[in-house]
């Protein structure tokens, strides 16, 4: 099955063409085809992502990256060697049987939207593609809606049915494009810039969620302590290399730089970030008092305290989790998790508690479409796919 995907829920634009096999136990993926734009430009000015403008660039992005993902589609696979001049005959009847009204109505609000679609889809033959996907939530809704009412868009032009995703289902399929998670239970840890959660998994499509954030989510309070270091957005990386820094020259943290461990002791599953943001806030406020800054050596000293205190937590939670859930495989997606120390620290606990752990790869770890089609290729067993359904985006969409 060929499956079409669209993100955009957050300030990443992305299309992605899978070859997807296998039954739900053990299936196999072939990216096809890939594109994607990434709005961290645009929105490092604001500090983080600015919901308008990335409506805006979504809208203003979309064709064009479904134009490079056709086209890489169409070279890669061999019985999509068509084009409107080879093929007009098929290209004809396609165009005949589009109710130009009706998506007229989809992209209401995005004319401009609607009049380059118009054009792309008169210009461009049909793709050999089963299934559309597009992520419904969760997110910043306005971005939602522009891919939503795009793919609406398409399904109704090409006649191909559509399936609504879960961002949060696509993290976790994010694993499945090298891997084959075979043992059940499996516990995953979604650590991004708007989730912090753990979800038991007794088998695929089964959701339940255990824990979470009760106030920032982890990346969240990696760019809020970005900010306060004078770091550019996303913070996650420029802290991350400041405590790297600090960990390889082996310093030692002075006590008053002691940041708190917020819920490494609550008996349930859940994580609390924005005290030690606020501990952070405290603690620069007052390091900052002789000079008015902070000095090189501050700066990392509370990077690495910072990153050394959320690992702990994320440890202490999962470990508490896997031995109560019976757990046998982790899943571990997004964004945060390209943070090497993170990774490291979570293979501790895999191999000590002697459970297999699971990550994607680099570019699948922040949000791409890729994982939208693997989680989407998941959810279409035993369901209904239909042409056009209504959707509706959901920017706190909870897996469970
Ligand atoms: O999953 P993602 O791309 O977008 C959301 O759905 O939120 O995650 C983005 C988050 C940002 O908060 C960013 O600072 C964080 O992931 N991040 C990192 C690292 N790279 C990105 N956090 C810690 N260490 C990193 N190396
Ligand atoms: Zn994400």
């Amino acid at each position: 099955m060929k499956i079409l995907a669209i993100e955009t829920s957050c300030d990443e634009t992305a299309l992605a063409i899978l070859d997807a096999t296998g039954d739900i136990e053990s299936p196999k993926f072939t990216v096809l085809a890939s594109a994607l734009n990434s709005q961290i430009e645009i929105h490092k000015e604001y500090g983080g992502v600015f919901p308008a403008m990335a409506k805006r660039a979504h809208a203003e992005n979309i064709v064009p990256l479904l134009e490079t993902c056709l086209s890489e589609f169409i070279s890669e696979s061999s019985s999509n060697k068509q084009d409107p001049e080879s093929n007009p005959g098929r290209q004809n009847d396609v165009l005949e049987k589009i109710n130009w009204d009706e998506i007229k109505t989809i992209l209401d609000r995005e004319p401009e939207l609607f009049a380059k679609l118009e054009t792309f889809i008169k210009n461009n033959p049909k793709p050999d593609v089963d299934l559309l996907a597009v992520t419904s939530g969760p997110g910043l809704e306005p971005a939602l809606w522009v891919g939503i009412n795009f793919a609406r868009a398409l399904s109704v032009a090409w006649s191909i049915p559509l399936l609504p995703i879960n961002h949060m289902e696509g993290h976790i399929a994010s694993v499945l494009l090298e891997q084959n998670v075979a043992v059940f239970p499996v516990l995953a840890l979604l650590i991004s810039g708007g989730h912090t959660e753990l979800i038991h998994i007794p088998e695929w499509k089964s959701y339940t969620k255990i824990g979470q954030t009760v106030d920032d989510a982890i990346g969240e309070a990696y760019d809020k302590v970005a900010r306060l270091l004078d770091l550019s957005y996303p913070g996650g990386p420029e802290i991350s290399k400041l405590a790297n820094n600090a960990r390889e020259a082996k310093i030692t943290i002075p006590d008053e730089i002691a940041l708190p461990r917020p819920m490494l002791h609550s008996k349930d599953f859940n994580f609390s970030f924005s005290g030690i943001k606020t501990a952070a806030l405290y603690l620069v406020q007052r390091l900052k008092e002789p000079t008015g800054e902070l000095s090189a050596a501050q700066k990392e000293a509370i990077a690495l305290e910072f990153e050394t205190a959320v690992t702990e937590v994320l440890c202490k939670k999962l470990t508490k989790a896997i031995i109560e859930y019976g757990t046998n495989s982790i899943i571990v997606g997004g964004g945060v998790i390209a943070n090497t120390y993170i990774r490291s620290e979570l293979q501790k606990v895999a191999a000590q508690e002697d459970v297999a752990i699971y990550f994607p790869n680099k570019e699948l770890s922040t949000d791409n479409a890729v994982m939208i089609a693997m989680a989407a290729y998941l959810q279409q067993f035993d369901t209904d796919v239909v042409v056009n359904p209504t959707i509706k985006a959901e920017g706190n969409l909870s897996l469970d």
